[in-house]
């Protein structure tokens, strides 16, 4: 990084064939910071210099409150490359102002960074109550505030996203990306606004970050391997959850996620894993939660592969995800629920090599106290069981999850 820094300060004074520097897009290439003359044409402008340039460089928006319609910034570029956003920057609040379910895209860039402090707002409100979809088709592809598609070596710094109208961020096709001090915001009564979604990404860290929202906090598609997400603090909102796996056809393995280190709060689920029954096959293996603090929490450790919401499958069916190696290590706190554990594998494919260890979630109230409930799981246990591993029948008909 200390290179980086030099190298540009080097190529400002200079000014050489190569570009490079710090390109502000007030100074340069006259954006307004007055919430209405759109930052499309500008931002657009300076990412064309900055991605021709030989040498690294720097685009500002400085302090101040912009509007962006919406904005593609493609690579490959020539050098690495830096947006640094200090002010806050607003989409359009009408729904039907969106072609397409994105607003502002990061694709096919090497080396890149965005950083600054600032803010993406999305205006969603308007679209949470989904008035008058009927007759449109822009409810099917409301825009997801910030896309980062097919990334490599990436690092999302000191970032906000507040309020998209659909997810707040989605990882596509990245290789080594890195969020930290990431902040999502939006409210607990806004559907469908995963925090972060990641997707056929391999080496994705989540890291030291906050994420209040109306839907899975992070959540985890088919082709990821290699994630780390440590230190995220999650709630309102569904919890961490790799799936729903096993819905569509050639879906790539979830190899490798670690969570670690994370709170929740007030949230549906803690860590999950989901997959519908019947429907397509998968895998998803080498899966570890470890050290996580569940504040009323309805259901903290849910493992479901009946999962089918909307009654959108053949609940009798077997899931044809293949569930292994997974643990939940020193999971505790407190549950919404009695079902505090419920590990429900598919009869056909058990899931294998699950283990449990120090679990100490507690229930009260009338429903109590904890239960803990598994089928088609033999799972290793180990250290505090607090409620008694696998202690519980399976009702005949399960609860619904969120
Ligand atoms: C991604 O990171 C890993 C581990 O740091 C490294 O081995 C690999 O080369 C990186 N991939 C790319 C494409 O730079
Ligand atoms: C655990 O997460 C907190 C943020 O919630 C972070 O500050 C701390 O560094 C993390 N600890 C470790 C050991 O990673
Ligand atoms: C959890 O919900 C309770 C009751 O609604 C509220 O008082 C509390 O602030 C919430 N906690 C968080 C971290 O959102
Ligand atoms: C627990 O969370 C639910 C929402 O899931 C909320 O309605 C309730 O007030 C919370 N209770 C406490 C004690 O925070
Ligand atoms: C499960 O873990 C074992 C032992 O670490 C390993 O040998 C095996 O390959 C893993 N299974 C999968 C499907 O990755």
């Amino acid at each position: 990084m200390l290179i980086l820094v030099l190298l540009s300060i080097s190529s400002v004074e200079g000014q050489g064939g190569g570009g490079g520097g710090v390109i502000d897009v007030v100074a340069k290439f006259g954006a307004k910071a007055d919430e209405k003359t759109d930052l499309s044409k500008p931002l657009l402008d300076a990412w064309k210099e900055a991605c021709a340039s030989t040498s690294p460089s720097k685009i500002v928006i400085p302090k101040g409150i912009y509007f962006l319609s919406t904005a593609t910034l493609d690579g490959p570029c020539k050098a690495p490359i830096e947006l640094q956003v200090q002010g806050t920057v607003k989409a359009p609040a009408d729904p039907g102002a969106f072609k397409e379910p994105k607003w502002i895209t990061f694709n096919r860039i090497e080396n890149f960074k965005l950083s600054g402090g600032g803010v993406f707002d999305g205006q969603g409100t308007t679209a949470y109550k989904r008035e008058g979809c009927k007759g449109h088709d822009y409810c099917g592809s409301l825009p997801i505030n910030l896309r980062f598609d097919f990334l490599t070596n990436a690092m999302i710094q000191d970032i906000t996203t507040k309020d998209s109208k659909q997810f707040q961020a989605n990882v596509l096709g990245c290789e080594n990306i890195t969020f930290e001090h990431f902040t999502v915001s939006a409210p607990d009564e806004s559907p469908n606004t995963d925090g972060i979604h990641i997707g056929r990404s391999d080496g994705v860290n989540v890291l030291n970050s906050e994420i209040k929202t109306g839907d899975d906090c992070v959540s985890i598609g088919d082709g990821s391997k290699n994630l780390v997400i440590n230190g995220v603090t999650c709630g309102p909102g569904h919890g961490i959850s790799i799936g729903s796996l096993g819905l569509f056809k050639n879906e790539e393995p979830v190899d490798g996620v670690t969570v670690k280190n994370c709170t929740m709060t007030n949230t549906s689920n803690g860590v999950r894993i989901k997959t519908w029954p019947g429907a397509e096959p998968g895998t998803c293996s080498n899966i570890h939660f470890e050290d996580i603090t569940v504040t009323n929490v309805s259901s903290p450790i849910i493992i479901d592969q009946k999962y089918c919401p909307w009654n959108k499958c053949k609940i009798n069916e077997e899931s044809k995800v293949k569930l292994s190696n997974i643990s939940f290590k020193n999971i505790h706190g407190t549950s919404a629920r009695p079902e505090a554990v419920k590990i429900i594998c598919s009869a056909t494919l058990p899931c294998e090599n699950v283990e449990l260890a120090d679990i100490e979630i507690t229930h009260s109230g009338p429903t109590g106290p904890a239960v803990s409930q598994c089928s088609n799981v033999k799972p290793k246990v180990s250290g505090k069981q607090n409620p008694a591993a696998c202690s519980a029948p399976i009702p005949a008909k399960p609860t619904p999850t969120a």
